[in-house]
C-alpha cells in the first residue's frame, strides 16, 4: 500500500518565537533552521517579514542558506506584509507566503470591523498579490475552529480561485474538541477535494492540541502546523516531536500515513531549542522530557531488564537520544574525535566553528574533570549562536559577598582596547551587571535570571540565561556558559548586549498594535 505523505510545518521560529519570553537572535534562529532542515521538516516558517526589521532579516538569511525545505514567512492580509515575505524570502530555492485573515464572527465584527464579504475581498486579494512573488500560497483562515462552516468553504473557494494550494484551519484558540476538528476537517476536505491541501494549525490551550492534529489526520489533513517543544502562543502549539512519535509508535493505526522526519534528529532538535530559549520542557513532557524515559520504580526496572517492550514503547535511539549521557571526551582528546563525537551528538561545523568549538572545549576539559554529553552539546552551541562580539569579558573581580557592600571590578575587550572598571551593587549580581552598563554606556534591565547546571558534579558547567532590556527595546536573551556561576553570569549579560547591538534598530515591531498576529 503507498502512503499518503503528511507535510510537517514547523512553525517554532513564527508561533514559538510568540512564546513569551522565546526571542531569539539572527544567529540563533539561523542554526535552527539548518537543525530543522536536517530533522526533515517539509516547509520551515521562519518568521513573519513585516513584524520587525530583524525578522526580515533573519527570514532573508534563513532563504539563504536551507535548501532541502521550503522557507516561509507569515504575512497580513495587506499589500505591505506580503511586499515584505515575498521579499524576504526571495532568494529561497523553494518558498511559500503564509497570509492569513480572521473568518470567525467574533474576530469579524470587533477585531477587524469588517463584513465577511469584506475579509473575502482582503483575503483574495492578499493571495493573488502573493502568487506576483511565488507559485506556493498559503491561506489560514484565523479562528477557524470558531467559524461558520458554510463561510469557511465559502472563503476557502475563493482564495483557492484566487492562487492559494493549502488551506489552513487553525484552532487558533485551542477551544476545539478531537471529535469536532475531525467533522470540521472531514467537511472541508470532501468540499475542496484535491482543489487544495486542507493544513490544521492548533493551539494547546485545552492540552488537546496533538489530539487535535492527529484526527484532523485521519479526517483528510494532509499537513500539520506544529513546534518543537510545543511551543507557541500562550499554552502554545501542538508539538511536532508528540504529532509524528504517535504517527510512528502508532503505525498500526496510522498506517496509511508517513512524514518525511529523521526521528533520530528531534532530541537534538529539542536540546537545541531548549538551550536557546531557555525554556526547558517540563520533565515530565512526552518524547523530550527528562524523565521521559526514566523508569523509577522497582517493578518496572525489573520489567526492563527482563524485556524493554514491557515498560517502553519508543526507544531512547529512535530520538536520537544517547541515554547515558555518556562520558566523552577528556583533556587528551584531540580535534578528530572531538569532531566525531560532534558528529554523533548531531552538529556539523565548518572549520572555522570547530576550531573555535574545540578551543573551548580544551578549555573546559583542562578545568572539568569529566566531560558529558550535555556540556558538549551545550558549549558547542552557545559558540555558533553567538552574536559578533562587540564586546569581550576579559577577566571579573569580586569583593565581599557576604555581608559588606558586593562590589565587581571587571575587564572588557572593545576594538582591542582593555576597559577597566569596578562598582557596588544590592548584591552580586547587580554589581557585576551594573558595572558592566557604566563600561559599555547601555542601561539593561534585567527581565529573568536563570541558572542551571548543565551536567552533573560538583564542578558541573553552569548555564545562564538572562533576558536583558536595553534602553528600553524589545528584551534580549543572553546565555553565558562557565564552571563559575557568576563568570557565566557576566557572559551571559554581556552576550545579551552584544545579541542586542547586532540587532540594534531592527527590534522594534513596525506596528503601534504589538501583537504580532492581528
Ligand atoms: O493561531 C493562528 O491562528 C495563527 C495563524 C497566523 C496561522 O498562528
Ligand atoms: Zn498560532
Amino acid at each position: 500500500m503507498s502512503k499518503e505523505t503528511i507535510k510537517i510545518f514547523d512553525t517554532t521560529l513564527r508561533d514559538g518565537e510568540q512564546s513569551p519570553g522565546a526571542s531569539m537572535n539572527t544567529e540563533e534562529k539561523i542554526q535552527i533552521a539548518a537543525q530543522l532542515e536536517r530533522l526533515g521538516v517539509d516547509i520551515i516558517e521562519a518568521g513573519f517579514a513585516a513584524a520587525s526589521p530583524g525578522d526580515f532579516d533573519a527570514i532573508e538569511k534563513i532563504s539563504q542558506r536551507v535548501t532541502r525545505s521550503a522557507v516561509c514567512s507569515l504575512a497580513r492580509a495587506i499589500d505591505a506584509d506580503v511586499k515584505a515575505a515575498g521579499q524576504a524570502i526571495s532568494k529561497a530555492k523553494m518558498k511559500r507566503i503564509h497570509t492569513f485573515i480572521a473568518t470567525s464572527k467574533i474576530h469579524m465584527q470587533y477585531k477587524l470591523k469588517m463584513t465577511p464579504q469584506e475579509v473575502i475581498k482582503r483575503a483574495v486579494d492578499a493571495v493573488a498579490y502573493a502568487r506576483t512573488f511565488v507559485d506556493d500560497v498559503e491561506f489560514s483562515c484565523e479562528d477557524a475552529g470558531r467559524s461558520d462552516i458554510a463561510f469557511l468553504k465559502e472563503i476557502c473557494d475563493a482564495v483557492i480561485e484566487a492562487g492559494a494550494s493549502t488551506v489552513n484551519l487553525p484552532d487558533t484558540v485551542g477551544f476545539r474538541l478531537p471529535f469536532e476538528i475531525g467533522e470540521m476537517v472531514k467537511e472541508i476536505s470532501d468540499y475542496i477535494k484535491d482543489r487544495a491541501i486542507v493544513s490544521v494549525h492548533n493551539h494547546n490551550d485545552l492540552g488537546l492540541g496533538v489530539a487535535n492534529s492527529l484526527e484532523a489526520i485521519m479526517n483528510g489533513a494532509r499537513q500539520v502546523e506544529c513546534t518543537i517543544n510545543g511551543l507557541g502562543e500562550r499554552a502554545g502549539n501542538a508539538a511536532l516531536e508528540e504529532i509524528v512519535m504517535t504517527l510512528k509508535t502508532r503505525s498500526d493505526v496510522f498506517a496509511a500515513y508517513q512524514t518525511n522526519i529523521n526521528t533520530k534528529e528531534i532530541y537534538p532538535t529539542s536540546r537545541l531549542i531548549a538551550d536557546i530559549t531557555g525554556i526547558e520542557p517540563q520533565p515530565n513532557k512526552a518524547i523530550v522530557g527528562k524523565n521521559a524515559f526514566a523508569h523509577e520504580s522497582g517493578i518496572h526496572q525489573d520489567g526492563m531488564l527482563k524485556h524493554k517492550e514491557t515498560y517502553e514503547i519508543i526507544t531512547p535511539e529512535s530520538i536520537g537520544l544517547i541515554k547515558d549521557n555518556t562520558l566523552v571526551l577528556g583533556k587528551h582528546s584531540g580535534r578528530a574525535a572531538f569532531k566525531d563525537k560532534l558528529s554523533k551528538l548531531g552538529f556539523l561545523l565548518e572549520d572555522d566553528a570547530l576550531d573555535a568549538s574545540f578551543a573551548r572545549f580544551k578549555i573546559l576539559a583542562d578545568r572539568k574533570k569529566e566531560v558529558y554529553d550535555d556540556d558538549i552539546r551545550a558549549l558547542v552551541t552557545n559558540e555558533m549562536t553567538k552574536a559578533a562580539q562587540v564586546y569581550e569579558l576579559i577577566s571579573l573581580q569580586l569583593m565581599d559577598c557576604s555581608g559588606g557592600v558586593p562590589s565587581a571590578a571587571v575587564t572588557i575587550k572593545k576594538d582591542n582596547n582593555e576597559i577597566i572598571e569596578a562598582g557596588i551593587g544590592e548584591g552580586t549580581i547587580d554589581a557585576i551587571f551594573k558595572t558592566i552598563d557604566r563600561i559599555s554606556g547601555y542601561e539593561g534591565r534585567l527581565n529573568d535570571y536563570k541558572v542551571k547546571s548543565v551536567s552533573k558534579g560538583k564542578d558541573a558547567l553552569a548555564s545562564v540565561t538572562v533576558k536583558v532590556s536595553f534602553n528600553n527595546e524589545p528584551a534580549i536573551i543572553g546565555h553565558g556558559l562557565n564552571i563559575d556561576t557568576m563568570l557565566a553570569s557576566a557572559r551571559a549579560y554581556i552576550g545579551a548586549l552584544n545579541s542586542y547591538l547586532s540587532m540594534e534598530g531592527k527590534l522594534k515591531s513596525r506596528y503601534s498594535d504589538t501583537s504580532k498576529t492581528i
